[in-house]
């Protein structure tokens, strides 16, 4: 099995606005390794959501290819795409996107059920998972009734009842305060150390420093990649600043 999870080959993309074409990716060429935890970085505009999307599935590039596990996805139908999506890729935004008239837990199973596996196994998971992201008693809990934090928690659940390859996450700490955004990059790390593969965009510094590769996206092209020292547990702050600084952040 190949160790590149996802990669993008030559990946453009441009929307049409009112009066004019914006560039929003620019031959983007990346892989993703199993099993790292990377960031994407850059100004507002730079092509970021854009690129998650594209990895993603969720929208398609004009030009070039997305490969999930060394298989291409252009020749397959919406159907097959559909079907790669829900048993690959998780995914988490930044305003959670749970079914407000659901349960936390019966927002897992709704999306664990599309898979149509036994019941019993769907329910023993969505206990553990909700136990493992510290939300095990706000199962029967409406969304409404959660904290930003909570909510945040029941998403990334959500997203990774169907045993994900690769786990997407476009700013999910935007809407946490501080504590909260902390709690909830520790459990991420956590989920990383068990092996998850994670690919998250972020304007915080603190957030990046997780990341063990940052890609700096600018006028949708990778501008620049910083590789964490394998000496660190963390980017330290200062020099991801520093780096950052110097490339317009
Ligand atoms: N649906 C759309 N129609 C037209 N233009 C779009 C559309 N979506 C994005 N764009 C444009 O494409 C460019 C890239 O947008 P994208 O959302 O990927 O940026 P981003 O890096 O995620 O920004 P932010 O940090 O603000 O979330 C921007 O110039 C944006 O205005
Ligand atoms: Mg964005």
């Amino acid at each position: 099995m190949s160790h590149i999870i996802i990669e993008g080959r030559g990946l453009s993309k441009t929307y049409m606005a009112e009066k004019s074409e914006v560039n929003a990716l620019n031959n983007v060429n990346i892989r993703i390794p199993r099993g790292e935890f990377s960031m994407i970085m850059g100004p507002s505009g730079s092509g970021k959501t854009t690129l998650l999307h594209v990895l993603s599935s969720l929208d398609k590039a004009d030009e070039g290819e997305v490969l999930i596990g060394g298989e291409p996805l252009g020749p397959l139908s919406e159907k097959e795409l559909a079907r790669l999506r829900l048993g690959k890729i998780g995914f988490v935004f930044q305003d959670f996107n749970l079914i407000p008239n659901l349960s936390v837990v019966e927002n897992l199973l709704a999306a664990g059920y599309l898979k149509k596996e036994g019941a019993r196994d769907l329910k023993n998971r969505a206990a553990v998972l909700l136990e493992k992201l510290g939300i095990g008693d706000k199962a029967r809990s409406f969304p409404s009734e959660l904290s930003g934090g909570q909510n945040q928690r029941a998403a990334i659940a959500r997203s990774l009842i169907n045993n994900p390859e690769i786990l997407f996450a476009d700013e999910p700490t935007g809407n946490l305060n501080s504590s909260a955004s902390e709690a909830l990059l520790d459990t991420l790390t956590g989920l990383n150390r068990e092996g998850q593969t994670i690919l998250m965009v972020t304007h915080e510094l603190r957030a990046a420093c997780r990341g063990e590769r940052i890609y700096f996206l600018k006028d949708g092209n990778i501008h620049d990649t910083y590789n964490r020292s394998p000496m660190d547990e963390r980017i330290p702050e200062d020099t991801l600043y520093k780096w950052l600084s110097g490339r317009g952040w």
